[in-house]
């Protein structure tokens, strides 16, 4: 993101000197309007002065940073918000929309916080944050095999409650259980069940909007079209996402769960990863088998791929597949674990064996990196020479990359390409997402890894999708296109917009157009509205 001449500390007495001297003697008094404006609309049944943090309460840094996930946009420089209102009524949504609306203030709305280019908790212009965490219920149906999700729950919560209900239902959605719902399903959401039951967003069968009326909105009051823009679309373009009705599926009492190694010290990797390639996309919807590839050693030389898998079912089921399909792989039982579909969720997330599932309720990451992630998606399989070009890049960068292989195919092919805004369905083998993180102690390097990050991503060029080359909204990436003043014409939308969505661009524009002409819902990678 451009930190431009708008980058400072909003918060802090300290004014840097090429700021705009009218904007800054404006600011207190932007404020104070604000947060006026704020107790005008609210309800006497429901004050809004506890849900109120400006700079002047103690407790405003703690809630700004809780939620804010990646390192990258919670420095000292970093533009902080006017004010955090952290709703306990929709009545206190409703408010912040009028008042930033009357005020000029730009609103970023930030559910998990995961977003990985920080748009729901910093911007280059003056701001304000509606934060959802209070407003997290879960209400789950069992007869309906259904629940109804406030935007603020977490992914961890969810997991936690439909397992507390029942052992063989569950909901694809992403692995890391700190993920926002607000954010990830309206980015459209994947995980393990993505080749058994589709993305989080093919599961959704209802939701409710609040829009710059004011008004909140269900599907039928909403109409299909901006139903189907705010699964995959991304909702900070379109309104705050109050809640969502999601469709549970089945899962059997017993799964089983695995990781293999394999290096280049072991020799053969590229026929392994290129064996892969060919059989992973194709094998029966019960098997999700990522790959990831990094480096180990002293001298991040080696290059390492593990293997994870999930299967929907039992290790004697699962060892007949890999042994007919990919010998290659070396699974055998010992690798294997059968667990029930909760703890799934744990060993995914790397927690320890034996781990109480209570750890799903715990909310908040303590060990937060610096990131950089991208994405690309690959239909065409990667010879054994560009495996080796990969590996041989990964080293020849500094050894820093991880690079993520997710297989599509099953359910994925079997849905249409409009039927969420997000068009990677038949014929796509793999999303892809590189990632880079790097600690406090190598801060210093930031420089570097994001070069680093840069320079992968070109050197893949060969190899992934091209005109356009495809990305994931979920792994934003304001590389690929953005606007920072949040006021992208079609044109420009357009360079991020056809990689994100493709076809389905022109439609998101159209229903941008009929529900927020006046672009009040915006960010640096919004969808415009036509001008009128
Ligand atoms: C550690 C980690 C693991 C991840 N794993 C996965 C994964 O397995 N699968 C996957 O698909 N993705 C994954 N992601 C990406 C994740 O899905 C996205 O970052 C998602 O947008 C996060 O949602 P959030 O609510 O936590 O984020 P936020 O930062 O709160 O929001 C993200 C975006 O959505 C907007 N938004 C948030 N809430 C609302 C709302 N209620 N109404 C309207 N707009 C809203 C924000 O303004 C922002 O633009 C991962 C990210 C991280 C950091
Ligand atoms: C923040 O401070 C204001 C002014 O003192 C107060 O009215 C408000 O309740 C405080 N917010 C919270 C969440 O305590
Ligand atoms: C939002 O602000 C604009 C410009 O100030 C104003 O014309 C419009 O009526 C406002 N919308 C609502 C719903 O208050
Ligand atoms: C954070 O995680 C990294 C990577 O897993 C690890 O190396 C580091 O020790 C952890 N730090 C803390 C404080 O837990
Ligand atoms: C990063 O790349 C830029 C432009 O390509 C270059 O000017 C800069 O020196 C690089 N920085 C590091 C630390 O490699
Ligand atoms: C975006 O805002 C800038 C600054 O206010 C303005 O110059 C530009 O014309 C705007 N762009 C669009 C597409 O409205």
């Amino acid at each position: 993101m451009a930190l431009n001449y708008f980058s400072m500390v909003l918060i802090s007495t300290l004014v840097l000197p090429f700021l705009p001297a009218a904007w800054a003697q404006a600011k207190p008094s932007v404020s104070r309007v604000f947060v006026q404006c704020l107790h005008r609309n609210s309800l006497p049944s429901h004050p809004i002065s506890q849900a109120i943090y400006t700079p002047e309460n103690s407790s405003y840094v703690e809630n700004l940073n809780i939620y804010a996930r990646n390192l990258r946009f919670c420095k000292r420089d970093t533009p902080k918000p006017l004010a955090i209102i952290a709703a306990m009524h929709e009545s206190h949504v409703r408010a912040a929309i009028m008042c930033c609306n009357k005020t000029n203030l730009l609103m970023r709305v930030r559910s998990g916080g995961h977003d990985y280019e920080g748009l729901s908790y910093t911007a280059n212009m003056p701001f304000v944050i509606l934060d959802m965490f209070n407003l997290r219920s879960i209400d789950i149906d069992l007869e309906q095999d259904t629940a109804w999700v406030e935007s603020g729950a977490l992914l961890g919560e969810l997991y936690y409650r439909i397992a507390s209900m029942s052992s063989t239902r569950a909901f694809p959605a992403g692995v890391c259980p700190t993920v926002g719902v607000g954010g990830h399903f309206s980015g459209g959401g994947y995980g393990t069940l993505i080749r058994k039951y589709g993305l989080s967003v093919d599961n959704i069968v209802d939701a409710k909007i609040m829009g710059l009326d004011g008004i909140v909105k269900d599907r039928k009051a909403m109409g299909e079209d901006l139903f189907w823009a705010i699964r995959g679309g991304g909702g900070a373009s379109f309104g705050v996402i109050l809640s969502w009705k999601l469709k549970l599926v089945q899962v059997p009492e017993t799964v089983t769960v695995f990781v293999v190694d394999k290096t280049t010290e072991q020799g053969g990797l590229a026929d392994i990863v290129y064996k892969y390639q060919n059989v992973v996309t194709k094998l029966p919807k019960d098997l999700f088998l990522r790959m990831e590839l990094s480096t180990i050693g002293e001298n991040k030389k080696t290059i390492k791929a593990s293997f994870i898998g999930f299967f929907l079912g039992k290790t004697k089921e699962l060892l007949e597949l890999t042994k007919n399909n990919f010998p290659e792989l070396g699974l055998d039982q010992h690798y294997c674990t059968e667990m029930k579909w909760i703890e799934s969720v744990l060993y995914w997330d790397g927690i320890p064996k034996g781990a109480s599932i209570n750890v799903l309720l715990e909310r908040v990451w303590h060990n937060k990196s610096y990131t950089k992630s991208k994405s690309d998606f690959i239909k065409n399989i990667v010879p054994k020479q560009g495996l080796e070009f990969i590996f041989a890049k990964m080293v020849q960068l500094g050894g820093d990359i991880v690079m993520q292989w997710n297989p599509y195919g099953g359910r994925m092919d079997e849905i249409s390409e409009n039927a969420v805004p997000l068009p990677q369905r038949a014929g796509y083998l793999f999303k892809i997402q590189h990632i880079l993180y790097w600690y406090e102690s190598r801060e210093s390097h930031a420089d570097k890894y994001m070069n680093e990050s840069r320079q992968f991503y070109e050197s893949m060029a060969p190899y992934v999708t091209r005109f356009p080359r495809e990305a994931f909204l979920n792994y934003r990436d304001l590389d690929i296109g953005e606007n920072a003043l949040c006021n992208s014409s079609y044109t420009e939308a357009k360079s991020y917009g056809l990689k994100y969505f493709k076809g389905n661009f022109d439609r998101l524009v159209q229903v941008k157009t009929r529900v927020d002409p006046t672009n009040f819902f915006r960010n640096e990678q919004s969808i415009p509205p036509l001008l009128v």
